[in-house]
């Protein structure tokens, strides 16, 4: 099955964008002549000042340091909105379908949606938000989240949105990490029919960490916690807030954005978005990847507390004056069609999701997608994880009726957009495969262990060897730690963290994390963070965390625990261990399997060889390797007897 290709669709080939004569030679040209390409890319963005050096860039310890469109200035919001009300300010931006599909859409145009930024641009104002402070969101999928977002854009205040799905812990570290002294909630999150208690999520949050104000949305309505000193009700200052906001004058290369992502060691890092490139790679690559024309309607289906809600559904199609569905809900919510009664009811031309979901609806049967219409879907689109092959020929065969091409998306929070990714009039499809790189991206495979360049039809270690307009520019607060993490191991080249196969056609098949990071449903999550979570239980002494594979998230949660010496392992303990992670982390770190271990596989020197432990959580016993090295061989075979089945 993966190995059939699929042409590019004539239609496409024809109408597109970018057909393949023109992916070759702009692609070539994004390399050979950056400054001809990206001057003409760069005009998609109204600046206030042209840039005056389009980049600044050595991945150098000594001289480390990564600039774009240098001395450009722009307001990335005023891109987002005002420049479009003369031409679009009556075209939807936003059609906002709720949870509940009994529940009345709401459509906001370009011109609502200006309205409400710069009300709400000036409620920050007032509550003392200015240029360069960090200000966070910790909102559910509703309009407002973008508004709350491009407010922070307009007056030059640097947002971190915190995923709804968050603990109030993990809230409360991501507060504290970038000194943010406002929190913008609502009442109550809706998923799935259940509310999400935010408002006492960041209450509980702030026993911990103290912040100046914290701006209430009325979603649910909802009776919650209300503290007349520090809290305000969004609708209260909304009334009366000035109309009139003039957007601040950025530089391009001025903070836009926090956002926090789980790497293999210690903490999420803030990863941090500046301006002038961000706005230009989201624009280029939504336009590109998505084939995207105004007037067309487009779904990405992610949160915004990822960056894929960042760049393809604030950032990316509201600078390009899309019309968007914004999703409250979740795939199977009243019941499995609703992605696609979705679909249906407005009318969905391109949708992108993540095979996480795929595969879950996948699961209850066709009859879900085939009772539904579907006959306005033109484009599908893949992103957060490798799509399995089986996923992908669901998705083209069932969902997009054999008519639709599948743009498989990879990138990452760091990347800012789509980086390796198919065009849909250009690229022949290869199920599984991310394919080629978008324009200005020199992916690269290197040796893991000697870091040496590897040519041809092979596997390796992807690395970048070159910067791209949309590449994070640091980690907030520790500048060190971004060199560190992505720039120290391939001297010279920015290492993804992943692995990938490039065939004979150049096509690029990312096979997954090399490091100690999990990706469970499209999400990262650090085995160092959930291990850290376990061991902060007063019964446990020690914990390693592993991958496993995971036939709806892609990849699930092993956790190995020991316990302190006396403590009876039992199922209730078990149980507790698995809500304690829970409640410390979020549901999305929740272990799929928990099991005791008396003792983990240590070498001599006292480090963990997480490759056996892997392997036990494969159930891949055959291939456990040498096992002579460790200081305590008997524990592998303890852990093996007594693997939950
Ligand atoms: C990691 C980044 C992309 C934005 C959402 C996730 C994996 C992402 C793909 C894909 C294979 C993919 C990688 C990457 N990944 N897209 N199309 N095919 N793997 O962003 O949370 O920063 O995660 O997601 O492993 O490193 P993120």
């Amino acid at each position: 099955m993966s190995d059939e290709i699929f042409p590019v669709p004539d239609k496409w080939a024809e109408t597109a964008k970018i057909n393949e004569a023109e992916y070759h030679e702009r692609y070539a040209r994004s390399l050979t002549d950056p400054d001809g390409f990206w001057n003409a890319e760069s005009q998609r963005i109204d600046w206030i000042h042209p840039y005056e050096t389009l980049k600044d860039v050595s991945y150098d310890e000594a001289d480390f340091r990564i600039g774009w469109f240098l001395g450009g200035k722009l307001n990335i919001c005023a891109n987002a909105l005002d420049r479009h009300l003369e031409e679009r300010g009556d075209t939807p931006a936003i059609i906002w379908e709720p949870d509940d599909p009994e529940t009345q859409a709401r459509t906001l145009t370009y011109r609502d949606l200006h309205a409400r930024v710069c009300k709400f641009a000036n409620v920050l104002t007032v509550n003392g938000v200015g240029k360069g402070d960090r200000v966070t969101i910790y909102l559910p999928m509703i309009p407002e989240a973008a508004i709350a977002m491009l407010a922070c854009a307009r007056i030059g205040a640097v947002h971190s949105v915190v995923f709804a799905g968050f603990s109030p812990d993990a809230l409360a570290g991501r507060i504290e990490d970038c000194q943010s002294n406002i929190v913008i909630t609502a009442d109550e999150g809706l998923r799935g029919g259940k509310p999400v208690p935010l408002k006492a999520n960041v209450d509980a949050a702030l026993e911990k960490v103290e912040v100046g104000r914290v701006i209430v949305y009325r979603h649910t309505g909802a009776d919650v916690d209300f503290n007349p000193v520090r809290d305000v009700w969004w609708d209260d200052a909304i009334e009366v807030a000035a109309p009139l906001c003039e957007p601040e004058t950025m530089d391009a290369e001025d903070p836009l954005f926090i956002l926090y992502t789980s790497g293999s060691t210690g903490k999420p890092k803030g990863v941090l978005h500046t301006t002038g490139g961000y706005a230009v790679w989201a624009s280029m690559t939504h336009e590109y990847v998505f084939d995207y024309r105004p007037g067309q309607i487009y779904w990405c289906a992610a949160d915004v507390g990822w960056v894929t809600g960042h760049s393809y559904v604030v950032y990316g199609p509201l600078i390009n004056g899309a019309t968007q569905v914004m999703f409250e809900g979740v795939p199977n919510y009243p019941d499995h069609s609703r992605f696609w009664q979705v679909v249906d009811k407005h009318k969905v031309e391109i949708f992108y999701a993540a095979p996480t979901a795929l595969r879950a609806l996948m699961r209850e049967g066709d009859e879900w997608v085939t009772k539904t219409d579907r006959s306005s879907l033109r484009l599908l689109g893949s992103v957060g994880e490798p799509i399995n092959p089986e996923a992908w020929d669901w998705y083209h065969r069932v969902v997009g009726e054999r008519r639709c091409p599948i743009v498989d998306t990879w990138w990452q929070t760091e990347t800012g957009a789509a980086m390796i990714t198919p065009l849909p009039g250009a690229t022949a499809l290869k199920p599984g495969s991310a394919s080629k790189p978008m324009f200005g991206v020199q992916p690269a495979l290197v040796d893991p262990e000697k870091g040496t360049l590897l040519d041809g039809a092979t596997a390796g270690a992807l690395v970048i060897t070159d910067s791209w307009p949309g590449q994070m520019r640091t980690v907030y607060g520790d500048h060190d730690r971004f060199f560190q993490t992505y720039f120290s191991q391939y001297p010279g080249y920015y290492f993804t963290g992943d692995g990938a196969r490039r065939d004979e056609d150049g096509y690029y098949w990312i096979t997954g994390r090399i490091d100690d990071v999990i990706n469970v449903s499209g999400h990262r999550m650090g085995t160092a963070e959930v291990e850290s979570a376990l061991v902060e239980h007063p019964l446990v002494s020690e914990a390693a965390v592993v991958g496993m594979p995971h036939e709806v998230k892609g990849q699930g949660i092993y956790a190995y625990v020991t316990t302190n010496a006396g403590t009876d392992d039992n199922d209730e303990l078990r149980k507790e261990l698995v809500q304690w992670v829970r409640k410390e982390i979020g549901p999305i770190a929740t272990p799929d399997v928990l099991q005791f271990a008396p003792g983990l596989p240590k070498t001599r020197s006292g480090k963990i060889m997480r490759r056996i432990l892997r392997k036990i959580a494969e159930n891949d016993m055959s291939n456990l390797g040498d096992t002579s090295t460790l200081a305590d061989p008997s524990v592998v075979d303890d852990l093996v007897a007594n693997r939950p089945q």
